[in-house]
């Protein structure tokens, strides 16, 4: 039995630090994109579940944009919270800077919100607990959250009702 009691968003954090290696490169010598949504996945189940305490899925991943190339030899930094729980499912930032090593100047490179289920030892989907916010910054990503997770239900009813299966 998994205790429910509600958690603050600081027991969820996780920063991950990650060297740029000739295998996570394109051609070009800058970062392959789906390296880049690699590590925002684990980071962000990690994230989930250390809210949770529960073994995790990844259920979706929101439209996401790289702002910044990130080149060979480069230091990747990772950030996720949860931002949000709604029954089963949480949604989780990840906030991705770049890191030049010669100068430890950081530049934002990408934002993703994702949305990882909580599942029991059968694999369905089971309530994680509450999400505790304390700062102001915690309640105002809760709210946008909130507002994504209202968006992409009327998207993906949207869709549904386009192919007539609504
Ligand atoms: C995610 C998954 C467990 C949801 O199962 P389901 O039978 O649709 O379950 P439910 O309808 O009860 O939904 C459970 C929760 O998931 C949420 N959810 C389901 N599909 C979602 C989606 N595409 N995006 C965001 N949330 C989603 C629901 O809103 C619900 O949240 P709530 O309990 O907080 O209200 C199921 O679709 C699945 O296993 N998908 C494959 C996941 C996977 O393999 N990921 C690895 C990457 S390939």
């Amino acid at each position: 039995m998994t205790d429910l009691a509600p958690r603050p968003v600081s027991a969820s954090r996780v920063e991950m630090t990650q060297f740029v290696l000739p295998p996570d490169t394109n051609q070009h010598g800058s970062i392959f994109g789906g390296r880049v949504l690699q590590w925002i996945d684990i980071c962000g189940a990690i994230a989930a579940q250390r809210h949770s305490h529960r073994k995790v899925v990844t259920a979706s991943m929101d439209e996401m944009h790289f702002l910044v190339p990130i080149s060979l030899a480069e230091i990747v930094v990772l950030r996720a919270c949860v931002n949000y729980v709604h029954r089963t499912s949480m949604e989780v930032g990840v906030r991705v800077e770049r890191e030049v090593p010669t100068t430890g100047a950081r530049t934002h490179a990408a934002t993703a919100y994702l949305t990882f289920v909580s599942l029991d030892e059968t694999g369905r989907p089971t309530p994680a607990p509450p999400l505790l916010t304390e700062s102001d910054d915690e309640i105002r990503r809760w709210r946008e959250a909130e507002l994504r997770r209202t968006a992409r239900l009327a998207h993906r009813d949207a869709l549904r009702r386009l192919r007539g299966e609504a």
